[in-house]
């Protein structure tokens, strides 16, 4: 698997999260992946670092926050059937490895696994997180993405590798 300079496909990324990407997690043995539509791959501290936003009402949320790692697996052919499962139903409530015919394939510096056959993968490990802060956002976009009072918690992570499959 070729490895592959983040920066250099920050574009290529950037248009796929307009139809979502997986952001996969895992604790004590049991992975998740969700879709996410917002994220950003960029040079912070001196480092390659993908910045991914989770709702704290996502299960996902739960399990970063121990794990402390991520991968984001993104597609480079159509699979957006999966993208729609996973972006529409809980860990809680499904195994979605299975119900929409994803196979998790081993990390190869994190533990976390990533999205076999996706295309371009990223494995990271958070350097800092940061809930959002209510009064220190633009009212509008408060009123337009937060009316359910569900906020967002920010991610950086260090991209440790990145590779296609
Ligand atoms: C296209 C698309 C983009 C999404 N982007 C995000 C996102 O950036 N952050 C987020 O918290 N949820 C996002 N979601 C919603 C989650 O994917 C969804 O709530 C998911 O069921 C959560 O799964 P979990 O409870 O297993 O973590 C998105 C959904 C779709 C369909």
């Amino acid at each position: 698997m070729p490895v592959i300079n983040p920066l250099t496909v920050a574009d290529k990324v950037t248009q796929t999260l307009k139809t979502g990407v997986f952001l996969t997690t895992q604790v004590d043995g049991k992975a998740d992946t969700m879709t996410i539509g917002w994220g950003s791959v960029g040079l912070i501290w001196g480092k390659p670092v993908f910045t991914v936003m989770v709702r704290r009402s996502r299960y996902t949320w739960s399990v970063i926050e121990k794990s402390h790692e991520f991968t984001v697996s993104v597609p480079t052919h159509d699979m957006s059937a999966a993208i729609k499962l996973c972006g529409t139903k809980s860990a809680r409530d499904i195994d979605k490895f299975e119900a929409a015919g994803l196979t998790a394939q081993k990390g190869k510096l994190i533990t976390t696994p990533v999205i076999a056959g996706a295309g371009m993968h990223f494995e990271c490990k958070v350097l800092y997180k940061q809930d959002m802060i209510a009064d220190n956002l633009d009212k509008v976009t408060a009123e337009r993405w937060y009316g359910d009072n569900d906020w967002h918690t920010l991610y950086f992570g260090e991209i440790v590798t990145a590779y296609e499959d």
